[in-house]
């Protein structure tokens, strides 16, 4: 399938990979873009050849915001009644399979959120992450108010949304919001794709449920969570994966997973 704005491809097995592509704009994430975003990452979800699915963009951008001269002439009426943004939220509430961001260059605005919206966060030293919509009189409208406040704390967040300045892909690493960050371009999607290889190498039963339970976290208060958690777990137990995965450790032999 060939698309406008992203490219698709399956770089490894079980691994399927999403490259936002719309160079001129530095991947300014435009409504037709974002609806073939969700169109990919939709087929992905579906196909039983992918596991795990990775996110990225350029060296240059991951994404440099939502499309502001899309943006500019809208109306409040129109905003709302067409329910501008809400189609990116797809992303967290249909996708069962883990999605890693590997993010270089700009990830401001709206691709900062978008990146927060996935599951892992890797990035290079260089990236630079940002929530600069007060600059343009507005605020974080995909999530990155709540998101980047759950990752690196209410002062830390506040600082940047109410400055809009950029924090770096070392920073973003110390802090919290990536969960690594690469000394290049070359290391970040080497390191990308080998963790990619690594989470497609288990059941697909256990890595789904994995982030499910993991992303409970973010919702639900402790006890819930915990207790969310252990209704997961045990339902784990209906698998033939937690079969075949125990079996093998006693046996000392690799596990040959039916993903069922
Ligand atoms: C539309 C954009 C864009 C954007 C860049 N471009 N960002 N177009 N929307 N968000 C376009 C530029 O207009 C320019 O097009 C081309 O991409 C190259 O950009 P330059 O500015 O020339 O590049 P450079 O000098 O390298 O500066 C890079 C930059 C700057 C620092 C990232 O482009 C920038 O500040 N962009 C906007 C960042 C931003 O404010 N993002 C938040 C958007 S608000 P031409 O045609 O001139 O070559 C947002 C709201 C989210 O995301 C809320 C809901 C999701």
């Amino acid at each position: 399938r060939s698309y406008e704005y992203i490219l698709t491809s399956e770089p490894k097995p079980g691994v399927g990979q999403v490259t936002l592509n719309r160079p001129k704009a530095l991947n300014a994430l435009c409504t037709p873009l974002i609806h073939e975003l969700n169109q990919a990452l939709g087929e992905f979800n579906t196909s039983d050849s992918v596991s795990v699915i990775i996110l990225t963009g350029s060296e240059k951008a991951f994404a440099a915001g939502a499309d502001i001269k899309e943006m500019a002439p809208l109306t409040f009426s129109e905003a709302y009644t067409t329910s501008f943004i809400e189609s990116w939220s797809q992303l967290t509430t249909q996708i069962k399979k883990p999605i890693i961001a590997a993010v270089a260059g700009h990830a401001l605005g709206g691709g900062c959120e978008l990146a927060m919206m996935c599951d892992i966060l890797y990035c290079t030293e260089m990236a630079n992450f940002g929530q600069p919509e007060i600059k343009l009189g507005v605020i974080p409208g995909a999530g990155g108010s709540q998101r980047l406040t759950r990752a690196i704390g209410k002062s830390r967040a506040m600082e940047l949304i109410l400055t809009g300045r950029s924090l770096s892909g070392v920073d973003a690493a110390q802090w919290g919001l990536a969960a690594r960050a690469f000394p290049s371009y070359e290391a970040l999607m080497e390191s990308t794709l080998k963790t990619a290889e690594t989470i497609a190498g288990y059941s697909k039963v256990a890595i789904l449920a994995a982030k499910e339970a993991v992303n409970k976290s973010q919702d639900l208060p402790l006890r819930d969570g915990v207790e969310y958690e252990r209704r997961v777990f045990h339902s784990l137990f209906g698998s033939e994966d937690q079969k075949i995965g125990m079996k093998a450790f006693a046996e000392k032999k690799k596990p040959e997973w039916t993903h069922k």
